[in-house]
């Protein structure tokens, strides 16, 4: 077995001991059984010894024969309950991986997000977890219970016949040879084989999350090419694992039949020249026998090793990506709670260090309560001002600051309890329409979503669906229409009763009347909270306190609608193109 490093510098086997540790007891309760399992298949030898005396000498096999029953039952008893405590405590130590893997994956930052494919991420949750099932039951415990009896029965061997053991264990240590360069070849294949899982998680879970585009652009035999060769690629490794596999179970099998030939002619010869005698070789040979299953045991624990090796690593790469600090859940703003206000000072950022910088100092100031409106030409930065403030990201330089706080000062759970956030797509999860609306204030009584729904007029959507709030509105919501799914996305913000609501452009998918009325929630909104709007409409500019105008990651004027059309040319071309088109 190879104790080549992972790439945190921790050998493997210690990572799979820290995932095993809280079980140990379990652990040690099933390896113990195995022992004794392995025990009373090593005095069967023995009883059979004294049987075939018994028979040579004319005696009485009754007792003999009651205690090799006897033995076989408990063996089968034991074999069974400690296969059943082990199994248990396998799956335990799957249950711990996956509850670990989960709460960090939600904990994992922005960013780090951006770089990964969430396909990959959910198959080492489901896929590589279950590797550490085998890894666990076949590896730690067969290399204990396997390696325990195989000593025992080596030391057995050696009692019964020295010379004989020599001869066993030459042929044994020749197979031991064979298998240490076949071992490391099943460790690359399985990462491999892994790997391809993963892979195809994400081909999957690019495909899924965009069928109808997919369908619509005539892709699938592409994006089934993409799928099947991901899947092969995994077909390929995992056939060469088992290969490597199927080579060390047979070089141990082949060894055992090797040992069992050779043991049957030394001692042949010797029982002719009466050196042993006929029982001492059958004892041995039923050791010999006996020898198959435990070095069995080890090799499978082994080669299992290897695979699980495998899956720990891609487990330990997910548990290394950047994570937000782990934090206790901050209640909401109370009822009446003082209105947040906001500054950007200088700020200036990028969504990596190999990325341009998207702002190049930012700098503006709200105030507490009223409405300021965010305007500018698509990709000037808008939306990202809004991931800032929720600190999805950190600025590389520059200051934001809410309350005259710095973002860094303020406790993440906190800070975000603050705020309510309408992103640009309007995010609406699968589950029923209340689970939407309660996700960001899950202790909301009925009245409170009864007044959201009524105010973002939800009301007569609610009462048209087969079970009312109850409804389930699908994946991401595709029972919805898209300003549904802005409204539900604009009512589970406003549930929260923020000191800050940040609306991206939350306005832009709904008809006249709607809108008019959630301008005027949002009106009647802005005179208690503060409310940023990303704003593509000029009925939302006209009635905001100030609009920030931006432009390529600069703020280029601050001002009311009536002085910036007549101050700021870019400004004036967006009134009289963007915003009236789209709000004619
Ligand atoms: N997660 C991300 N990783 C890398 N670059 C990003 C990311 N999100 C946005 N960008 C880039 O940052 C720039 C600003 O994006 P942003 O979403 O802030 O624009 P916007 O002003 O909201 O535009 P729009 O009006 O079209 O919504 C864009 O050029 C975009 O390509
Ligand atoms: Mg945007």
């Amino acid at each position: 077995m190879s104790a080549a490093d992972t790439e945190t510098g921790q050998p493997a086997w210690r990572l799979l001991l820290t995932y095993v540790r809280p079980h140990r007891a379990a652990l040690f309760a099933g390896a113990a059984l195995s022992l004794v399992t392995g025990a009373t298949g090593l005095m069967l030898p023995l009883v059979a010894r004294e049987l075939i005396d018994d028979l040579a000498h004319d005696r009485a096999i009754t007792g003999a024969l009651l205690a090799m029953s006897g033995l076989v039952v408990a063996n089968a008893a034991l074999g069974a309950l400690g296969g059943y405590v082990l199994r248990r405590t396998a799956e335990s130590v799957v249950l711990g991986a996956r509850r670990t893997l989960s709460s960090y994956l939600l904990r994992l930052r922005v960013a780090a997000v951006d770089r990964t494919e969430p396909g990959d991420l959910m198959a080492r949750i489901t896929s590589d977890t279950t590797l550490l099932r085998e890894v666990t039951t076949d590896s730690l415990v067969g290399l204990g219970t396997g390696g325990l009896t195989l000593l025992a029965t080596l030391v057995m061997m050696g009692l019964v016949d020295p010379v004989l053991l020599g001869v066993t264990l030459a042929v044994v240590a020749g197979a031991g040879t064979v298998l240490g360069l076949i071992v490391p070849r099943i460790n690359r294949a399985s990462r491999q084989a892994q790997d391809a899982v993963g892979v195809m998680g994400a081909a999957l879970e690019r495909m899924l999350g965009a069928l109808r585009t997919v369908k619509a652009s005539g892709a699938e035999p592409r994006e089934e090419r993409t799928l099947h060769e991901a899947a092969e690629e995994s077909w390929r490794q995992s056939v060469r694992a088992a290969k490597w596999s199927a080579a060390a179970g047979n070089t141990a099998g082949l060894a055992m039949q090797v040992a069992f030939i050779t043991v049957l002619a030394v001692g042949g010869a010797r029982v002719a020249t009466g050196a042993i005698d006929i029982g001492t070789l059958v004892a041995f040979l039923l050791f010999v026998f006996y020898l198959m299953a435990p070095i069995q045991n080890v090799v499978a624990a082994v080669t299992q090793y290897q695979t699980g090796k495998a899956a720990l690593a891609r487990i330990q790469d997910a548990l290394r990506l950047p994570a937000e600090p782990p934090a206790r859940p901050a209640p909401l703003p109370a009822p009446g709670a003082e209105p947040a206000s906001v500054a950007f000072r200088d700020v200036r950022f990028r969504y990596a260090d190999d990325l341009p910088y998207i702002h190049h100092g930012v700098t503006f100031e709200v105030p507490a309560r009223g409405m300021t409106a965010f305007v500018g030409p698509s990709g000037a930065g808008k939306t990202t001002v809004f991931s800032l403030v929720e600190r999805f990201y950190d600025p590389v330089s520059g200051e934001i600051t809410l309350d005259g706080r710095s973002l860094a000062d303020w406790d993440l759970a906190s800070l975000r309890a603050a705020i309510g956030y309408v992103e640009q797509d309007a995010p609406v999860l699968s589950g029923s329409l209340r689970d939407n609306l309660l996700l960001g204030n899950p202790g909301a009584d009925d009245a409170a979503v009864a007044a959201v729904v009524k105010t973002t007029r939800l009301d007569s959507l609610v009462e048209r669906l087969p079970d009312g709030l109850d409804t389930l509105v699908g994946h991401r919501g595709t029972k919805l229409s898209g300003g549904e799914r802005q409204r539900v996305a604009i009512a589970r913000a406003l549930l929260r009763r923020p000191r800050l609501l940040l609306l991206d452009e939350a306005t832009s998918q709904l008809d006249a009347v709607n809108e008019a009325a959630l301008r005027d929630t949002v009106a009647d909104v802005a005179r208690t909270t503060t409310v940023l709007v990303v704003a593509h409409r000029l009925s939302t500019v006209t009635m905001a306190d100030r609009i920030v105008v931006m432009d390529a990651g600069r703020v280029r004027a601050v001002g009311t609608h009536r002085t910036l059309v007549a101050e700021d040319p870019l400004y004036a071309e967006l009134a009289a193109t963007q915003f009236l088109a789209a709000g004619a």
